[in-house]
């Protein structure tokens, strides 16, 4: 699905991808571990193509269809709509029935639809972004902390529909259900001591890392 190849990426005098190989096949969940400023958001960011590399590769597969979420998913929704316009306006061609289903099934019920987004909480705002992202089911998705700001039973719906999603993924997650329910390999940045500079690959689930590990992943959360 993607091959990145020689990756190179610095900020300034600070090198944060030197010669970066991955290659994601289909069907494969990759958690994407390392300490804050390891370099987590800049790979899915180089990924879904919201920034290029200094140097290298990132092919796609030619068929791939990409929902991506990040923090700046949020900022994409324009506050002066309310929520059913807002999904009236990125699918037109849907009726409006299926739209509060959908608005529905991401727990905006009665007049929880009719607020501006504007007015909306940050957990409410992640919910709408996620529930548009899946809405036209994409075949890859690149999720950079989306359970942040979700209540406990968002974040079981959300990792439960995703157990049931049958394309690729790649994430960056700090919560554990999160992980342990999705996590089918691992690729770990800055190593356990969080200062090596080569990424390593697991070759196993998140939950044979942590058997592995001996304990939970540092800055995880349950
Ligand atoms: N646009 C930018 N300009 C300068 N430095 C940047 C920029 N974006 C990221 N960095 C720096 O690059 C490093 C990696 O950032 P990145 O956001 O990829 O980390 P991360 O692993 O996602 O961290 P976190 O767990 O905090 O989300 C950090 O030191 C960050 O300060
Ligand atoms: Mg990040």
């Amino acid at each position: 699905m993607a091959v990145l190849e020689n990756l190179h990426k610095s900020y300034g005098p600070r090198v944060i991808y030197e010669g970066f190989n991955l290659t994601i096949r289909r069907g494969e969940r990759w958690a994407v571990m390392g300490r804050n400023g390891a370099g987590k958001t800049t790979l899915l960011k180089m990924i879904a193509g919201a920034s290029a590399p200094d140097a290298g590769s990132v092919r796609l597969g030619a068929s791939l269809n990409m929902g991506y979420f990040a923090q700046q998913s949020l900022d994409v929704l324009n506050s002066d709509l309310t929520v059913t316009e807002q999904l009236q306006q990125d699918f037109p061609q849907d009726n409006i029935g299926s739209l509060r289903n959908l608005a529905g099934a991401f727990q905006f019920s009665g007049d929880d639809v009719d607020k501006k987004i504007r007015a909306l909480s940050g957990g409410e705002k992640s919910r709408l972004a996620i529930a548009r992202m899946l809405y036209n089911p994409p075949n890859f998705l690149v999720l950079d902390e989306p359970t942040n700001h979700l209540d406990l039973a968002t974040k079981e719906m959300l990792v439960d529909a995703l157990k049931d999603f049958e394309g690729t993924m790649i994430f960056v997650s700090h919560d554990r259900m999160f992980l342990r329910g999705l996590g089918s390999r691992v690729l770990e940045l800055g190593g356990e001591s969080g200062t090596d500079r080569h990424p390593t690959v697991y070759p196993g689930s998140y939950v044979e890392y942590v058997q592995k590990l001996g304990h939970e992943a540092p800055g995880i959360y349950s």
